[in-house]
């Protein structure tokens, strides 16, 4: 009790700040995302995320050392389908020779012993924007369940470590995992989306794939009957514990600043490594405020990402992964 006990003693220069300091950020933590693009010599900046890149493979090949280098070593892949590619059922994404598979392929050859993770959703190779298949103005559950299942055996057979279901379809970590077992696929791990809530921060993720749920009759207009409703609490945990007995190996609270609530109690409940998407939205609103000369930069971020760890999260995916790197020196 005060005087005796005098909490400012323990925060009274950095040297005693460091020593008792609870939570600290390294490039260990980081996932880092990669947007990838058909094409030569392609390095194009995504107009909502300032100083965040799509790449053809050519290019890819230098990010990807040079994220080795700063001891990254980590990605989550992304692509961007062309329109004409797109249909219903998301048939490119079982192409072997698509786009997806090169860019597993790509990282592999170059850098080895980089943990390669995909994504594993429709949505870029839909011709409706939609993570799932289409019929009849609703998102089908079981026949979209298929194709993700065969496309996480496409990645697998590319060479992906890790697949990264982010449809939030039911039963879709059963299905993968079976699917991998049978194919002899037993290392390749899952990490799940398992809490996706239906956000309005994924906005410049659709503009950086073109992936946003098309303007149509008949179909969603948002993905409220998959992705999670904000308001809710106890049914991320449901989601979350049925992920891991169907078999995830990780799994992931998706967006991040807005839901450390529930990552934290997340971390509370299950002993498996939980992943944090630090989402594009909340990139692209920190960048807005530095270039309006709002926020100092560096200082911001590294306050969210401990935030994020802070709350319980193993794993950061996040688009300031770099940024992070440099700012620790
Ligand atoms: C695809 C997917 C999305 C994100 C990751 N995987 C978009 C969505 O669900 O609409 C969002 C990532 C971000 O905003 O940074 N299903």
């Amino acid at each position: 009790m005060y005087p005796i006990i005098r909490n400012r003693r323990l925060r009274s220069n950095e040297a005693i700040r460091s020593l008792v300091r609870e939570t600290i950020v390294s490039p260990d933590d980081f996932l880092v995302p990669l947007f990838v693009v058909e094409g030569k010599g392609v390095k194009e900046e995504i107009s909502s995320m300032p100083n965040y890149y799509r790449y053809s493979l050519d290019l890819l090949e230098k990010e990807v050392k040079e994220l080795w280098k700063m001891g990254l070593k980590s990605v989550l892949l992304f692509v961007k389908v062309p329109d004409k590619l797109k249909d219903n059922k998301g048939t490119e994404a079982i192409n072997p020779n698509g786009l997806m598979q090169r860019a597993i392929k790509t990282v592999k050859n170059i850098c080895p012993a980089m943990l390669v993770m995909t994504d594993v959703a429709l949505d870029p190779y839909s011709s409706y924007g939609h993570d799932g298949i289409i019929e009849d103005g609703l998102v089908l559950n079981d026949e979209s369940v298929e194709v993700l299942t065969e496309m996480s055996i496409s990645h697998a057979e590319a060479g992906a470590n890790f697949v990264a279901p982010s449809d939030m379809m039911d039963g879709r970590i059963l299905s993968i995992r079976e699917a991998l077992e049978d194919d002899g696929f037993y290392d390749t791990g899952i990490m799940s989306y398992s809490a996706k809530y239906a956000s309005a921060f994924y906005g410049p993720f659709r503009d950086a794939l073109d992936s946003a749920p098309v303007d149509m009759k008949n179909v969603p207009k948002d993905k409220k009957t998959y992705q999670m409703d904000y308001a809710n609490r106890f049914e991320a945990i449901r989601e979350t514990e049925m992920d891991i007995d169907e078999g995830a190996d990780i799994v992931m609270i998706k967006p991040g600043l807005c839901y450390l609530d529930i990552v934290r109690e997340i971390k509370n409940e299950v002993d498996v490594p939980i992943a944090v998407y630090q989402v594009s939205g909340e990139y692209a609103m920190v960048k807005a405020a530095v270039e309006k000369g709002w926020l100092d930069h560096d200082a911001v971020v590294i306050e969210q990402i401990t935030a994020i760890k802070r709350a319980g999260a193993n794993i950061i995916a996040s688009y300031f992964a770099k940024d992070v790197v440099r700012i620790l020196g």
